[in-house]
């Protein structure tokens, strides 16, 4: 060692851990994680929506403005900092539908046939107490509609969230609890009678709502305090104060529900914790939780854009929590498909057989066979032991003595029947013994086209 690095004094070293409230996503959660991209991607697909992904922070004002200022997400929740140089503040998107928003006017999406209809499968950031089901970093899968007022298009958002949970097994479980808030018209009126009904009643408020009877009266009503949803059930009825044209939407949306065959509970506590919602808001729930840790939640919101900076342009949408789905589908014991299993293991002792061992990999996986090998110094019994531990089907086996020969081992790991054959027939041999189905193969090439169009600049995918 030279003086230079022995006489440097090596700090003590630090076990480091996730931050409280943040997960590594190991192999087996990644499972769980693809088969829901997969069914998620191929609804959205199916049903014409293409697929955004808008900045892991933006400005802070973007989400304060667009979720609301007195709501938990933004005021508790919001990781925030001010840019090196000071001056603006930025977040981590605590959800997607402000950011897409603003995608949407920024790229001057209204130009484009209406609606536009986008989705995402991102993680978001709220700084919520961890707890099952609440994390700080977690993630959604989420679809926008943006540009049509019509309930047909709340009941396919709801349908096609309905679809994704049946296709993981978890439909079942899950209760759609639905309602109005109708429009800014009618829910002042309404926002007016809640105030009067809860004034003078703020000794039997908790906190929460004592803020809230200033802010926001309507998101009393989906307190979760015994106290305060005691009050809430006795409060003034919306269904008492909405305008003919909300109701016409509200029942329009149950009636498509019905059209479709999908079941859904009317619960007029519902309002949901963002402040951009107009008319239909809903959420899936589990029996056993409940409000407390719903599946997912969306809604129909026509002003944000305007609000936004847009013209006005009516929306809705909706987003499932992924890391709950997981808990779910566990749950129900569901298993999500291993496509990591590794078929087969070459075994190698000398340089020589090193040599041929890297060459049959490399056919085997051009193949589309799953095989892995152990190319260091270990002993054949520890090579075997290590194939064991994958649980792979086969072995082949080759030394010096059987690269001389230009044979091979082929061992059938769970019978422990073993054949001598030909090494120029092993990838064949393995292949046919596999079978079709087994190969894993994927030739990008086949997918990948050269553009021969002149392209405006401004169609490049990665923009400035
Ligand atoms: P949200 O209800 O705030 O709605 O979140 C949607 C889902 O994200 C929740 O139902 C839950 O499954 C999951 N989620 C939320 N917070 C956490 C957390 N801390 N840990 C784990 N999962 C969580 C929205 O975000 C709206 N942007 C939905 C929407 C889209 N509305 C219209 N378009």
């Amino acid at each position: 060692m030279s003086k230079k690095l022995s006489s440097k004094k090596l700090e003590k070293p630090v076990k480091f851990q996730t931050p409280r409230g943040v997960h590594d996503i190991l192999p087996e959660d990644h499972a769980y994680l693809t088969v829901i991209k997969k069914v998620v991607r191929h609804r959205a697909r199916q049903a014409g929506f293409r697929r955004i992904s808008t900045p892991i922070f933006e400005s802070k004002d973007l989400f304060t403005r667009g979720v609301g200022k007195g709501t938990d997400i933004v005021e508790k929740e919001l990781y925030s900092f001010a840019t090196k140089k000071g001056g603006e503040e930025y977040a981590l998107k605590p959800e997607g539908t402000a950011g897409i928003v603003r995608s949407y006017i920024q790229h001057g999406m209204n130009q484009l046939p209406q609606p536009v209809e986008l989705y995402y499968i991102e993680p978001f950031f709220r700084h919520d107490r961890p707890q099952k089901g609440r994390y700080r970093q977690f993630h959604q899968f989420g679809f926008e509609i943006i540009g049509e007022p019509d309930p047909g298009i709340d009941a396919q958002i709801i349908q096609l969230a309905h679809l994704i949970h049946a296709d993981l097994g978890i439909a079942e479980k899950l209760t759609l609890q639905i309602n109005t808030i109708g429009c800014p018209k009618c829910r002042e009126k309404f926002t007016d009678q809640l105030r009067d009904y809860f004034i003078g009643k703020e000794r039997n408020l908790c906190k929460n709502c004592v803020r809230r009877l200033e802010e926001n009266p309507l998101r009393l009503l989906d307190c979760k305090e015994e106290d305060c949803r005691i009050l809430a059930e006795n409060a003034p009825k919306f269904a008492n104060m909405i305008c003919d044209d909300c109701k016409d939407h509200h029942q329009k949306v149950l009636e498509l529900l019905d059209a479709v065959e999908i079941d859904y509970t009317e619960n007029p506590q519902l309002v949901r914790g963002l402040d951009y919602y107009s008319r239909t808001v809903f959420e899936f729930w589990d029996e056993s939780e409940g409000a407390q840790n719903s599946v997912g939640g969306g809604g129909r919101y026509d002003f944000l854009v305007e609000q936004l900076g847009g013209l006005p342009t009516p929306a809705c949408g909706y987003a499932g929590g992924i890391e709950r789905i997981i808990t779910h589908m566990k749950d129900s014991r569901i298993l999500a498909p291993d496509k990591d299993q590794i078929d087969i293991f070459v075994a190698q002792l000398g340089f020589e057989a090193k040599k041929v061992a890297l060459q049959l990999l490399t056919e085997l996986r051009e193949e589309g066979v799953h095989a892995l090998g152990a190319l260091g110094k270990a002993s054949m019994k520890d090579q075997l032991g290590k194939a064991d531990k994958f649980e792979v089907k086969y072995a082949l086996i080759l030394g010096e003595v059987e690269v001389r020969e230009k044979k091979i081992i082929l061992r059938d790991m769970s019978s422990g029947v073993q054949e001598v054959i030909p090494i120029g027939k092993a990838v064949e041999k393995v292949v046919k013994k596999l079978g079709k189905k087994s190969l894993d193969k994927y030739d990008p090439s086949k997918e990948l086209k050269k553009d021969t169009r002149v392209r405006p600049e401004e169609e490049l995918l990665i923009r400035d």
